[in-house]
């Protein structure tokens, strides 16, 4: 599927609940978000058609996210479903990682074979704070179970705050010198009106691997494509390798370098909106039609409406000030 700018969009993040067992600071306030209703969210019959709609148009990559998927019943019977779908050859989930040791398996044999997991620090007592209340060991499980099980690859997401974690990053980059797993800092974006966020806490990618440099040499890793052709495809992180490192160092630069040109990619949230750019307020309610028995025609119509609408980019390192926009949370990151 081509947008109005000629990206070629094959990536659906899907959210299936606002939902979270964990209250990170730079994702939610403390109270949480209220959470939507049961009959506001999408049941999974509903998702399963718009995914099997996109894949009839193109789109050959689907990720689940939430809030935190693992909370919503019976998510291995959406992956099987999923997995079962004509054209759909990658699909994969991001996760908070808390529920994954008691999971692992019975994701895996529903067919899902890659997980992306979300860890801010490998300190129990400041992990707990981060997260206000998680439990570190619970994560580490998660891993630990994700890898016993086959999960291949396992991508650890690092959001790189000052003030809260950047005196971590040296250590989690260590963790690719023994461990297999692709660690990606994200720079902190300005989603969601957070309490936290301020302009100081933001560490660009280029600091980072400043950091990281003094363990040794990053060597790139190609990812392959070039020019107007380059996409998102593996993802939007640039990669490295630490000289004899088993594990592989991403950087993903939403802010000091946006990725827009090559984005691949439209969300579905859990209420039902198709929402063509994670920064762009514009949505397209999709569930009001699926509700009304519209056909699959008007589906496919209003998935290529949300593609002519699609951004060309974004000016978020300016800041989002809105307390009204969408959390982080409710669009799945
Ligand atoms: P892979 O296919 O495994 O590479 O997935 P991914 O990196 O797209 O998914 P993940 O859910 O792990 O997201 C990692 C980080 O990238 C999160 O902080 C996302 O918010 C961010 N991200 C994902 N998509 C976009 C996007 O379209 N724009 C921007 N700016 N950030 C994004
Ligand atoms: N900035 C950057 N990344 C964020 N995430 C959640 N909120 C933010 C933010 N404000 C990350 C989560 C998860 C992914 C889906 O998005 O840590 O790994
Ligand atoms: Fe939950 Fe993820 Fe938000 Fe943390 S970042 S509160 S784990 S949705």
């Amino acid at each position: 599927m081509r947008d109005s700018i000629n990206r070629n969009i094959e990536y659906l993040r899907v959210s299936i609940t606002d939902r979270c067992n964990l209250r990170c600071v730079y994702c939610m306030p403390e109270g949480g978000v209220p959470g939507l209703s049961h009959e506001a969210i999408l049941r999974y019959e509903e998702i399963l058609r718009v995914v099997r709609v996109a894949a009839g148009k193109g789109i050959r990559k689907v990720r689940l996210t939430g809030g935190e998927p693992l909370i919503r019943k019976d998510i291995a019977g959406l992956i099987r479903e999923i997995s079962a779908i004509e054209g759909i050859d990658d699909l994969s989930l991001t996760t908070n990682g808390i529920l994954l040791g008691k999971m692992a398996e019975g994701l895996y044999n529903a067919g899902l074979r890659r997980v992306n997991i979300s860890l801010d620090s490998l300190d129990p007592e400041r992990f707990r704070e981060l997260t206000r209340g998680g439990k570190l060991s619970d994560v580490l499980d998660g891993i630990r179970r994700a890898e016993e099980t086959g999960f291949d690859p396992i991508k650890i997401n690092v959001v790189a705050i000052n003030g809260f974690n950047d005196d971590e990053i040296r250590e989690f980059a260590r963790l690719t010198l023994t461990k297999p797993y692709h660690v990606r800092f994200i720079e902190f974006m300005p989603v969601g009106g957070i309490g936290i966020w301020d302009d100081e806490r933001i560490i660009t990618a280029d600091r980072i691997m400043g950091k990281i440099a003094a363990q040794g040499e990053l060597t790139p890793i190609s990812q392959g494509g070039q020019g107007a052709e380059k996409t998102m495809a593996g993802g939007p992180a640039k990669l490295y390798k630490l000289p004899g490192a088993k594990g592989i160092l991403g950087f993903i630069s939403a802010l000091s370098n946006h990725f827009c040109q090559s984005c691949n990619r439209l969300r579905l949230t859990a209420d039902g909106k198709l929402r063509p750019c994670l920064f762009s307020e514009t949505e397209i309610d999709i569930k009001t039609p699926l509700r009304s028995g519209c056909d699959d025609a008007e589906l496919s119509r209003l998935i290529s409406l949300a593609l002519a609408v699609k951004p060309e980019g974004h000016s978020i390192a300016s800041g989002i000030k809105d307390k009204h926009r969408r959390s982080m949370s409710k669009i799945g990151g």
